[in-house]
């Protein structure tokens, strides 16, 4: 529903000369990709980086170039699982063998590393995938935030388990061990810190990495692989670049993946693990498909709701796995409401990611656009109307955000995960509808609920505890902050993240048991006094 005034978003995209210097980045053709502590030289096949960034054209907005990864085959991909193998050394490597406090000592020199590339990393990030530089900003601190609370979770852990314990005649010290390689693979619209919250716990538990980088978002690890290669022995980090299909499927079929850390869609995930011949043996920590979805009652506070629904349904442009992606409205206030959050929407400042309070940038996938596009048609076939001017304007990666009402379980937008700038409104009568839309979802990551009558809010909470794993109370969905656990029921998610689930979540526990003997006494207490295990010790972690 493009109006009149939609000349201003024909400016959206600058020519490059009147991009601020500050903002730019140079081409960047990376030749190397790291295997077994060295940056291996590449002269394949390479992929090209295209910017969600357009620059105007004769030929109309073009996706700015960015630089070239390579592009490794099926060869090379085994070459660097055989690296990634020999380094655990079933779990006789010198990282899974190093001591706690040794691996800890590793990952503060990454972390002093990746601060030193804070600049670029972030100025990547705002053109590979359109992130703002307030996001982008937030998006890296996070990460080096969440790295230091993980440390600090594994030295608590290390103390607990720096004791023996002693039950019915038995002594034992029981410590968190390694599984043994891990196969890392993350989205493109967190590709630093969504995929650093398992890589790293991943990494300082003792485990091995095959990390495999992600579409949009992968330049922006350049920086860091000179990191990976001086903080941790050689083998114990290797980066895999290229088309899943081709070099996934052969990894995930040789068996000798131990962990499967995958953030995408649910179907996917299920192809990976079904490739592992030996099931059992595969743990798999996974965040997966969510349509979190906001109930707005009557006794809400109108105010509140749609901050906090345009918060939830646009940051990022909706590209969060914990987006609000489907508003009920209850039908005695959705005029009100839906007024009030047209008029948010309208407010949002649409812009490049480096510009002065921009809230809506360009998208990243090439076929996000036509997606959404296809979805507000079928909703409008079926009776709804955008209510927004501009809604649903695109012009090449821009999309501008459109409020679908009224929606129904008829439409695509009722049941699709959009993960895009489109706000579909569905107004209901009873509480039990946006129950029952539940009961029946495929998915169970978060729901927003906004009411200010403490009865009506308890007759929610109670069944939605019980349909998804965290229920939020006049605010928006979100996975922070990073102490707090982030999971999900039905197809959102297999195991729990934290800082501190994730320490659990990437590891075994492992015990050394004695019968509590004269001898065994004397023997342990040797071991210790000596230092002449990293596993047997008391030492404790300042
Ligand atoms: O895409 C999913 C992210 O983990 C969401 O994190 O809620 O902090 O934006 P966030």
């Amino acid at each position: 529903m493009e109006s009149s005034s939609t000349p201003l978003f024909h400016e959206i995209f600058k020519p490059y000369n009147e991009i601020p210097e500050e903002y730019k980045v140079p081409e960047i053709h990376q030749r190397e990709y790291l295997l077994n502590g060295e940056l291996v030289a590449w002269s394949g096949d390479v992929q090209e980086i295209y910017s969600p960034v357009c620059i105007p054209t004769e030929n109309g907005p073009q996706r700015k170039l960015l630089g070239s990864v390579p592009n490794i085959g099926p060869k090379e991909a085994m070459e660097v699982l055989d690296a990634c193998v020999k380094a655990y050394d079933n779990g006789l490597g010198e990282w899974p063998t190093m001591s706690v406090e040794g691996r800890i000592k590793c990952m503060q020199k990454f972390v002093y590393l990746m601060i030193q590339q804070r600049d670029v990393i972030i100025r990547l990030l705002m053109w590979e995938i359109g992130k703002t530089l307030g996001d982008s900003t937030k998006e890296f601190d996070r990460t080096v935030d969440y790295i230091n609370q993980t440390i600090d979770a594994l030295k608590d852990l290390d103390r607990e388990s720096s004791r023996f314990q002693q039950a019915e005649g038995t002594i034992a010290q029981i410590r968190r061990a390694p599984l043994g390689v891990v196969l890392s693979m993350g989205p493109f619209n967190y590709p630093l810190n969504e995929i650093f919250t398992t890589l790293i716990p991943a990494l300082i538990m003792g485990n091995t990495i095959l990390f495999k980088l992600p579409k949009h978002g992968v330049l922006a690890h350049y920086p860091l692989l000179n990191a990976f290669k001086e903080a941790f022995p050689k083998g114990t980090v290797n980066t895999l670049y290229g088309k899943g299909s081709e070099i996934i499927t052969p990894i995930m079929e040789s068996g000798k993946v131990n962990v499967l850390a995958f953030i995408g869609s649910s179907k996917v995930a299920n192809g990976l693990k079904k490739l592992h011949p030996k099931v059992n043996r595969l743990r798999a920590i996974l965040s997966l498909d969510a349509k979190n979805a906001a109930i707005v009652t009557k006794n809400a506070n109108l105010d509140v709701a749609v901050n906090e629904c345009i918060l939830g349904s646009l940051s990022f442009n909706g590209q969060r796995c914990t987006a609000l992606k489907l508003i009920f409205v209850q039908k005695d206030v959705a005029e009100a409401f839906t007024q009030k959050l047209t008029a948010a929407v309208a407010a949002m400042k649409p812009g490049l990611p480096w510009e002065k309070d921009v809230k809506i940038t360009p998208l990243p996938e090439v076929n996000k656009p036509p997606y959404l596009k296809e979805c507000i048609d079928d909703a409008k076939s079926k009776g709804a109307k955008v209510l927004n001017e501009n809604g649903g304007f695109n012009e090449a990666s821009f999309f501008f955000p459109a409020v679908v009402y009224p929606v129904n379980s008829d439409m695509k937008l009722y049941h699709e995960e959009q993960f895009g700038p489109v706000i579909p409104v569905v107004p209901f009568e009873s509480i039990d509808e946006p129950i029952e839309y539940q009961v029946n979802a495929d998915h169970g990551m978060q729901v927003s609920i906004f009411s200010e009558d403490p009865l009506e809010v308890s007759k929610l909470i109670d069944p939605f505890v019980n349909l998804v794993s965290r229920v939020n109370i006049n605010c928006q969905a979100q996975r922070g902050p990073d102490v707090f656990p982030f999971t999900g029921r039905k197809d959102s998610a297999e195991g729990t993240l934290s800082v501190f689930d994730a320490l659990r979540s990437f590891s075994i526990r492992s015990l050394v048991a004695a019968k509590v003997t004269e001898s065994n006494k004397n023997l342990l207490n040797t071991i210790v006094r000596d230092h002449d295990s990293n596993f047997l010790s008391t030492d404790y972690i300042f």
